[in-house]
């Protein structure tokens, strides 16, 4: 049980760019790498309107000289400081991940970053290798990755218990842009125009999310080839899509499904991943995830529930209130940024035989994503062909 100690024996210098008072996002980011004191918020460049990010910076406790115009002035700025940041989380619009995640590598700083990581896997493949030549950490917010029974599955899945995997249906499709809501929401509407989304709206948005879960629970398996159809049901979204379904060929022989979008009516957020195996299935749900469903071919269905005894070691270490008491999204992503310091803590001190086997969604990760969408990309627009991954 983690009950708030701190995972490491100091607290990391963190900066935020972006996340400022209007944001979505930036909130569950403070919350959640403030939460067991591995990091002190001292500076940032938290909005696209330099006198709003002053004001809220100051708002939430930042000094009034550490809050501001820009990331390149705080990097700048900040490097000069004996007690400068040394990490930065980036929670702004897709378009500008790569170049502030390259200025701050570059300015010696780790780095959480939103996902998708960047646009291009060109793009990824840079920041991975610069990541190894600065000797940095890219953490990657696959926020719902945190959630405990994941892991649970993540050890069912490698003791066997489902046997030999045969299909992965995933899936993370809403209901909330079923019609034109970017024309009054300014947080809709960077992610339907390609300037700032990138090439694809709910793959990089939404898909990114299950898929990684997925590769969470079952490591192994690598997709090898897809066919994506993606459409554009509120026709001013075009090219970008706001539904897709993905077909997908694994390394072992496994299939696996993805459908994402953002006009599945009425539902609220519908993200699933669903392990088949040739004894057994397990199903994970974020609007339920607590609990982890565990099919056995012939017998009642199993529901396991966070926090209790009969859990895997893995899948108890992040617990932090036990059994019965729902824990959340918070709680999932707090557990994300404790690792994340906890990964930077070790790259400081290169500690490679700690960081072999530690699990956290990482450079890599962001790539993997990155690369996925695409190759979606690539599918649709050639007629939802086959594509070698
Ligand atoms: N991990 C998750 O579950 C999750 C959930 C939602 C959003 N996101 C991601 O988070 C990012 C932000 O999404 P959001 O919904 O919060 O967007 P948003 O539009 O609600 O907020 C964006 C924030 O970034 C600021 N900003 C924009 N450009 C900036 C710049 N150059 N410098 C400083 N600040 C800048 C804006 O002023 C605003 O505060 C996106 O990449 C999105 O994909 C991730």
């Amino acid at each position: 049980m983690i009950n708030g100690m701190k995972a490491l024996n100091r607290s990391l210098r963190w900066g935020m760019v972006g996340g400022g008072g209007t944001s979505q996002i930036g909130y569950i980011h403070r919350s959640a790498a403030l939460r067991d004191s591995n990091f002190t918020l001292l500076a940032g460049a938290f909005d696209i309107d330099a006198e709003r990010g002053r004001a809220f910076g100051q708002s939430i406790g930042v000094a009034a000289d550490r809050c501001y115009s820009d990331y390149e002035t705080m990097f700048a700025a900040e490097a000069q400081r004996e007690d400068g940041i040394e990490v930065v989380s980036i929670a702004t619009p897709n378009n500008t991940h790569f170049p502030i995640c390259r200025a701050a590598l570059n300015a010696g700083l780790h780095v959480v970053c939103e996902k998708p990581l960047c646009f291009t896997a060109a793009e990824a493949d840079e920041l991975e290798q610069l990541c190894a030549e600065k000797n940095k950490v890219i953490g990657v917010t696959y926020g719902y990755a945190g959630h405990q029974l994941i892991h649970q599955a993540r050890e069912m899945i490698a003791a066997g218990q489902l046997g030999d995997i045969r299909i992965i249906n995933m899936q993370f499709a809403h209901g909330f842009h079923h019609e034109a809501v970017e024309l009054e929401n300014a947080s809709t509407r960077w992610r339907v125009d390609p300037r700032f989304v990138g090439p694809s709206y709910v793959l990089g948005d939404l898909a990114t999310h299950p898929l990684f879960i997925a590769e969470t629970m079952v490591p192994d398996l690598q997709v090898t080839r897809l066919l994506c159809s993606r459409q554009s049901f509120v026709q001013s979204r075009a090219p970008l899509e706001d539904n897709a379904f993905v077909l997908m060929e694994y390394n072992n022989g496994a299939v696996g499904t993805m459908w994402a979008s953002a006009v599945n009516c009425g539902s609220m957020h519908g993200q699933k991943v669903r392990v088949i195996g040739s004894k057994a299935s397990l199903e994970w749900w974020d609007e339920q995830p607590n609990q982890l469903r565990y099919e056995v071919q012939g017998e009642p269905v199993r529901i396991l529930e966070r926090g209790m005894g009969y859990l895997a070691a893995s899948a108890l270490a992040d617990d932090r209130i036990g059994g019965g008491h729902p824990e959340g999204l918070f709680e999932a992503w707090s557990n994300l940024y404790r690792r994340f310091a906890q990964a930077m803590d070790a790259t400081d001190r290169d500690d490679s035989a700690f960081l072999q086997d530690f699990w956290y969604p990482g450079v890599h990760a962001g790539l993997t994503g990155v690369r996925w969408v695409e190759k979606c990309v690539a599918s649709a627009d050639a007629g939802a062909v086959w594509v070698d991954c």
